[in-house]
């Protein structure tokens, strides 16, 4: 008896902890709307809470050890109201694991508003991310409303396209059936496109085989199928083996620019890419050897033209460069003295006029 009345007081003290704890307020940071996951009607979908990826140093195990709990809520599409998640749906349609939100499958009505808070009796932070479920279009494998990820192929190249997250979702040992698609048509015995399990192999990627690519993974579980679609935009890039340097047209050896002492006087920089991939670009000017924020002379501006205004003498002197920086190898191409000449030319019209 003694025993059940101590068991008693500590629930209730537990009760009260728990109650007191909810009306404490609690670090919100707001909606992560970067985070959102979309998925399809009846299909399974995972969601990891962010605040362990980027916002917190601490991982799950650790805040777990640490004695701090992670709860869930949603508030559902077109709601005010921030509930608790039922875990407790026939099948386990929705389970916790860590710092994962499993739905098994996801239904329409799940989309919303999901927060995930992390707390302890002292300290709570919390913050909240958007789960869409979709409904594939009618005669479509696919809905238009999903994002599709895009990957570059170079052309002319071999290159794997992985049906992506789809890992974790079957038991181990289980051995998924892949079918791929292209405009929902079942890649088989298409030209140069292998499919071999999760991924589909294009041995030898043409400008025509750009284009939105479906994997559909189905897998039984507990007796249920169950599909997982992702979808691919796949887009052609211009091979390095055929990449040419860059290029600057303006200015160059064979410019000439005239101008009117006193006057103003606009050069523009322009520069042809053949090729871009993964690579900083910067275009800038440097004049007497110094960049562009250092310019100190006020009748020089730069945009994308470099502006000379009120030209004099002493301006003409100044060799411009147009350089083009490209990282992260920044190699500095400059036109060997160009503007230089250009300029040179300038002070002897200019003289002549004035
Ligand atoms: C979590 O972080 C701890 C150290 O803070 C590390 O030892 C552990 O391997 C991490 N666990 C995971 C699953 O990354
Ligand atoms: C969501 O939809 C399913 C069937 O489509 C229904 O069984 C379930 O009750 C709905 N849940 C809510 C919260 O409306
Ligand atoms: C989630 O919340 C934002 C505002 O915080 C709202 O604009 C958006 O519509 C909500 N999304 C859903 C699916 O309810
Ligand atoms: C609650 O967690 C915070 C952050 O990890 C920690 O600094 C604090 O000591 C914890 N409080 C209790 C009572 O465990
Ligand atoms: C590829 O799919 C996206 C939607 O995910 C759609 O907006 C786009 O028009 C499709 N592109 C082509 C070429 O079919
Ligand atoms: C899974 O996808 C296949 C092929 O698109 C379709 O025939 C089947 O009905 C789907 N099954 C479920 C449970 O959605
Ligand atoms: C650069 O400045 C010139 C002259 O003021 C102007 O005509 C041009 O539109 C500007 N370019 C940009 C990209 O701002």
């Amino acid at each position: 008896m003694r025993m059940k009345i101590g068991f008693l007081l500590i629930c209730l003290l537990v009760l009260t902890i728990t109650r007191d704890c909810t009306c404490e307020r609690c670090d919100d940071w707001g909606e992560d709307t970067r985070k959102l996951t979309q998925a399809y009607d009846g299909e399974p979908v995972r969601i990891r809470c962010p605040l362990f990826e980027g916002y917190l140093k601490h991982n799950y195990s650790a805040a777990h050890s640490a004695g701090l709990t992670l709860m869930w809520y949603w508030t559902g599409k077109g709601k005010d109201l921030e509930e608790p998640i039922n875990i407790r749906l026939p099948d386990n349609r929705i389970s916790k694991d860590k710092d994962i939100l499993w739905f098994r499958p996801s239904l329409l009505n799940d989309t919303g508003n999901y927060t995930c808070m992390l707390r302890n009796t002292t300290f709570c932070l919390k913050i909240a991310f958007p789960l869409e479920v979709l409904k594939k279009d009618s005669k479509s494998c696919v809905s238009n409303d999903k994002v599709a990820k895009v990957f570059y192929f170079p052309l002319d190249e071999t290159s794997i396209l992985h049906c992506p997250d789809t890992e974790d979702y079957y038991p181990t040992g289980v051995t998924p059936t892949v079918n791929w698609y292209r405009r929902c048509e079942l890649v088989d015995g298409f030209v140069d496109r292998d499919p071999d399990g999760l991924n589909l192999k294009f041995l030898n990627m043409l400008q025509r085989y750009e284009g939105n690519y479906t994997c559909i993974v189905s897998y039984e579980e507990n007796g249920r199928e169950y599909n997982l679609t992702r979808t691919m935009y796949v887009k052609a890039i211009a091979s390095r083996f055929y990449a040419k340097a860059p290029e600057m047209r303006t200015p160059s050896d064979k410019q000439t620019f005239e101008f009117q002492a006193g006057g103003e006087l606009h050069i523009p920089c322009d520069v042809y890419f053949s090729y871009v991939d993964n690579s900083f670009i910067e275009i800038g000017w440097t004049i007497n050897g110094k960049n562009e924020g250092d310019f100190t002379d006020p009748r020089i501006q730069v945009n994308e033209s470099v502006i000379l205004d009120k030209i004099s003498p002493s301006l003409y002197a100044a060799p411009g460069r147009c350089a083009l920086m490209d990282a992260p190898a920044r190699a500095v191409l400059q036109p060997p003295e160009a503007l230089y000449r250009a300029l040179g030319r300038l002070q002897h019209e200019g003289g002549r006029r004035s």
